[in-house]
């Protein structure tokens, strides 16, 4: 049993094989207790802090009690107005225009299993258990019903929220986070992951501050900018020690996170839908449902920690028969080719890829309307007969005839102003009467809260998948959002999208499809739950793909990573790097190309031949197994990756710069039995475990752009 409820101490118990949350009813407020490593029991809050309340300023509505004031009490859905000062979870206004929300217990039951959330992704599974908690506000019927799952063998939590209206008046919500947390220290250090379009995912580590630090996307989209995911770790906390909160989103618009130092020496740490530009009407009987937040606690590290994500993410996140299967190695042309190709140029393409042994021909951008660059034709899914004067069944059959799948390249949510969709319907675009409409990249946005825009998307689409074999579908979306006409619009429109990727996904189960954002600008647990790999970045150089793909796998596998060897010079920063370097990057992902192989000379072909030959081999181990990062590119020259699978030990290693005169750098592995027989079989020697993990493999760090994949077989335990 891994929830449970004592209703000696009023406390309730979340337990995971490794750890343990805990909270209490005190005088009916739901208060937090302990989040760490596993424990039976814990004392109830008066007893274990008798000491913890400071110089009284607060106003006192628990009279009597050592936590007499909500403004110091730890809670797990905070509301304002009667006397907690800190940043609520909850902001509610009401009819009679106030903003004072008093939620107190009022029931709880315990599920098997986990019920879906209405309209969002979300985990789903089995293997876990659920307690719904429901708070209310006796005066108005303000209701919080929140949901926490736990997954005991994969050491995870997730928590959202419901806001059910069962008063008599109107309300409207002004926040809704997904999850509140009042930790009971401060001094922390606070890992987000920042950066911009072709340069996402950034590792930053900040020292907790005494103020309120906000990570947050207003742009309508998760974002390239900043991912919704943060960690909260102590200072001594590395790769395998220490403790690590990680949380992330289940959601791909915009997003708040709030860490704040609070007076009396705890950290607020809250999660959930951006409340700049949100507000949701609730009439009587109405409810709101909140995304979800996944959380993990580890107390050895961020390795573990990233472990459990990817573990959650990886098998009760992504869906469909692409989920634990192989998936094809494919080549992409935009950078071989951009909007510049024909049917000769594509199937002369694909002959040389097949030659090398990819499995599926990508047609990006440009093949619909009359595209010959990103200034028209979003919206006109037709196929452009300049181009393709046979038509894309055509295309697609002679494609299929040299042994390859097709895929195709969409931009469903877009409408260009040039395009004859715009000119049927000039407000089927996101704007404001009287207002200019803001282009991005030449474009504007449908407004998804329009059903019969959702519905455009659907039947345009599903025409061209249905009008011949087509086994990939990449996802793109190219700018984010402005003159958004009214509040909570954002949300309202996330929810249009997911029913629209909700309704194409399930009606072709049989193609793979991958998100894509201008490279990784919405790379989401949300996205991840439609389609089970997103393109990581446009930025395609080996070397900056190291650092984006590291801060990428700090909360999501590298089975959901799109990692593609690109020409060089790089089109992005001009770096030229060895093609076995870019490869054993775009092994640590979904391994593809995208490049004109045709400007390849032979002794490059046979490479990427053997390469491509290499990753099928351990595509499964790669994707399946457990990553250990030991050697990180933020903090030296080298990059160093290991994957632990059921069969075998696969060590990748880049050297991004070298230098003369070294010793060899010893790696030492980790996650091993130690007591088990690992073989290399390049060389035939058997290794023990405690072997690799206490005195390492010997690398030689001499040269730029070096590549090493070392592998040992599990030979016996
Ligand atoms: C942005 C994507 O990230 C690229 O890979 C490519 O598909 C272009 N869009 C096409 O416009």
């Amino acid at each position: 049993m891994s929830v449970f409820y004592n209703s000696q101490t009023n406390q309730f118990y979340l337990h995971t094989k490794n750890s343990s949350y805990v909270m209490e009813l005190y005088e009916n407020h739901l208060a937090h207790s302990y989040w760490g490593s596993r424990v039976n029991a814990i004392p109830n809050l008066e007893h274990y802090y008798p000491f913890w309340f400071g110089a009284d300023f607060s106003a006192t509505d628990i009279p009597g009690r050592r936590f007499n004031s909500t403004d110091k009490l730890p809670q797990e859905y905070p509301t304002y107005g009667t006397g907690d000062m800190r940043s609520p979870a909850l902001q509610v206004e009401n009819a009679a225009g106030d903003s004072i929300t008093r939620l107190r217990y009022e029931s709880h039951r315990i599920l098997e299993g986990k019920p879906p959330l209405s309209g969002l992704p979300a985990t789903y599974g089995d293997d876990c258990e659920t307690l719904e908690i429901t708070l209310s506000d006796e005066l108005t019927g303000v209701t919080a019903v929140l949901n926490y799952t736990v997954f005991p063998e994969k050491d995870v939590l997730t928590r959202s929220v419901r806001i059910e209206n069962r008063g008599n008046t109107a309300c409207t919500l002004e926040k809704a986070a997904s999850f509140c947390l009042d930790l009971h220290q401060d001094g922390f250090e606070v890992i987000h992951l920042h950066g911009a379009w072709a340069k996402e995912r950034h590792i930053q580590r900040l020292p907790q501050s005494a103020a309120t630090m906000v990570f947050d996307s207003k742009r309508g989209a998760s974002s390239h900018n900043e991912n919704p995911f943060i960690a909260l770790v102590r200072p001594e906390t590395t790769e395998d020690r220490g403790d690590a909160y990680g949380f992330c989103l289940v959601y791909s618009g915009n997003f708040s996170a709030e860490v704040s130092g609070e007076q009396y020496g705890s950290t607020r740490v809250q999660m959930g839908i951006q409340p700049f530009g949100f507000s949701w009407e609730l009439k009587p009987g109405e409810s709101f449902q909140s995304p979800e937040a996944i959380m993990v606690y580890s107390s050895n590290g961020l390795g573990e920690m990233s472990r459990r994500f990817h573990k959650i993410i990886r098998q009760n996140v992504c869906r469909g028969k692409f989920r634990d299967t192989e998936r094809p190695v494919l080549i992409n042309n935009w950078e071989a080719t951009y909007f510049s190709f024909n049917q000769e140029k594509i199937l002369a393409l694909a002959e040389k890829a097949k030659a090398i042994g990819v499995d599926l021909m990508v047609l990006d951008d440009g093949w619909f309307g009359k595209r010959d660059a990103d200034n028209c034709s979003l919206g006109d899914w037709v196929v452009d007969k300049r181009k393709l004067p046979d038509g894309l069944e055509s295309l697609c059959q002679k494609v299929n005839d040299l042994g390859m799948q097709f895929g195709l390249w969409f931009e469903p949510e877009m409408i260009s102003p040039d395009s004859d969709l715009y000119r049927s319907h000039p407000d089927w675009c996101i704007h404001v009467d009287g207002r200019p409409r803001t282009e991005g990249r030449h474009q504007l946005i449908l407004d998804l809260t329009r059903p019969e825009a959702c519905d455009y998307i659907v039947d345009s689409v599903c025409t061209v998948l249905n009008s011949c074999p087509i086994s990939y579908v990449k996802w793109d979306m190219n700018r984010h959002m402005t003159e958004m006409p009214r509040k909570g619009f954002t949300h309202q429109y996330i929810l249009g999208l997911y029913r629209v990727l909700e309704e194409i996904t399930s009606r072709f189960p049989d193609i793979l499809f991958e998100s894509c954002s201008g490279g990784g600008g919405r790379f989401d647990a949300g996205m991840l739950y439609y389609m089970p790999q997103t393109w990581t970045s446009d930025d395609t150089d080996a070397v900056e793909r190291l650092y984006i793909q590291e801060g990428t796998n700090l909360v999501y596998p590298i089975s959901t990573m799109g990692a593609h060897i690109s020409a060089v010079p790089n089109h992005q920063v001009g770096r030229t790097t060895p093609v076995a370097f870019r490869s054993k990057v775009a092994m640590m992902g979904r391994f593809g190309l995208e490049l004109d192989l045709g400007r390849l000379d032979d002794e490059t072909l046979e490479t990427l031949s053997k390469e491509i030959a290499l990753y099928k081999t351990y595509q499964q181990d790669i994707h399946q197994g457990d990553l250990y990062r030991l050697l990180s590119p933020y903090k030296g020259r080298t990059a160093a990756y290991e994957i632990v699978s059921d069969k075998r030990v696969l060590v990748f290693v880049m050297n991004i710069t070298g230098a003369p005169c070294q010793a060899p750098l010893m790696l030492k592995l980790q996650g091993l039995n130690p007591d088990g027989q690992y073989k290399d079989p390049a060389t035939g020697i058997v290794y023990e475990g405690r072997t690799l993990m206490g005195a390492g493999i010997p690398l030689d760090t001499r040269r730029d752009h070096q590549d090493f994949l070392t592998v040992f077989e599990v030979y016996g335990a």
